[in-house]
């Protein structure tokens, strides 16, 4: 199953993704995260890793090469991928969970992102899972992966939604694209302080016929390591993570 992590800028994410890979090693299972956000660079951190992966994009030569072949559909040369293609340096493992990075704006006037949203999605089209393996995407803020087509390989869109009108309202707009491309959309609230809460991000997203499998507390151990830069587990959050992450599976059983 590839699932892929939606939402608002800043609205969790990362955090959601390093939850859920987290809880998806203490089931056995084989965990690929993958880095799509090309702006922000501190998923590896969060996960536990010294340093990132070398990005995809230089496997490929770099965005200037990408750039000469993007009119060339097949941009990665095999047409399935599994995880053991993937040259060690691009793919870091740690405690049994495995992460790759497409690629990060770097400099200034270096160009669109576009090239790696080609590569981006024609990655996610190749991959190739096994039965015990889980792929979890910490995709880009907002709705523009939609737009450049990066979900068709995808299975199933995450949209993390804080509580916060303008994260309601990506939240809108990502189900109705998600929907266009026949993805199953399910949300997550995140750093939820009461019940009170909750109750009113639910409803608002019941009115949007989006489904809620789930609810991560605001968690102060969750805020401190993302402030410190180190590892987010255990306590509350790793907890509710859990649960998300049995929604999910059950729904890939069933399906
Ligand atoms: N469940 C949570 N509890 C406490 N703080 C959180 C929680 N989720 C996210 N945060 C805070 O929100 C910030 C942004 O989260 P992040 O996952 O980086 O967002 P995104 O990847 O969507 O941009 C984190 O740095 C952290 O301070
Ligand atoms: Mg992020």
């Amino acid at each position: 199953m590839k699932i892929s992590v939606c939402g608002k800028g800043g609205s969790g994410k990362s955090v959601l993704t390093s939850l859920l890979a987290n809880q998806a090693i203490s089931y056995g299972l084989g965990v690929l995260v993958i880095d799509s956000d090309e702006s922000n660079s501190g998923l590896f951190k969060m996960l536990g890793f010294e340093n990132p992966p070398v990005p995809l994009m230089e496997l490929i030569g770099g965005k200037k090469k990408l750039k000469e072949k993007m009119r060339n559909p097949n941009v990665l040369a095999e047409s399935h991928l599994s995880v053991k293609d993937i040259p060690s340096q691009h793919l870091i493992r740690r405690n049994g969970l495995m992460l790759v990075s497409i690629g990060k704006i770097l400099q200034a006037f270096e160009g669109c992102a576009c090239p790696m949203g080609v590569l981006n999605r024609e990655f996610l089209k190749k991959l190739r899972l096994g039965e015990n393996e889980i792929a979890i995407i910490d995709m880009e803020a907002g709705v523009e992966h939609f737009g450049r087509g990066i979900d068709e390989g995808i299975d199933k869109v995450l949209l993390v939604v804080e509580p916060s009108f303008e994260s309601l309202t990506v939240a809108e707009k990502i189900k109705t694209l998600a929907s266009g491309m026949d993805k199953a959309v399910s949300a997550v609230l995140n750093k939820i302080d009461s019940e009170k809460i909750a109750y009113k991000l639910e409803g608002e997203l019941r009115i949007k016929n989006i489904e809620v499998i789930g609810t991560i507390p605001n968690d102060p151990l969750v805020f401190e390591a993302c402030l410190e830069g180190r590892a987010i587990g255990g306590g509350e959050a790793f907890h509710a993570a859990g649960k998300v992450l049995d929604d999910l599976l059950q729904t890939s059983l069933g399906s």
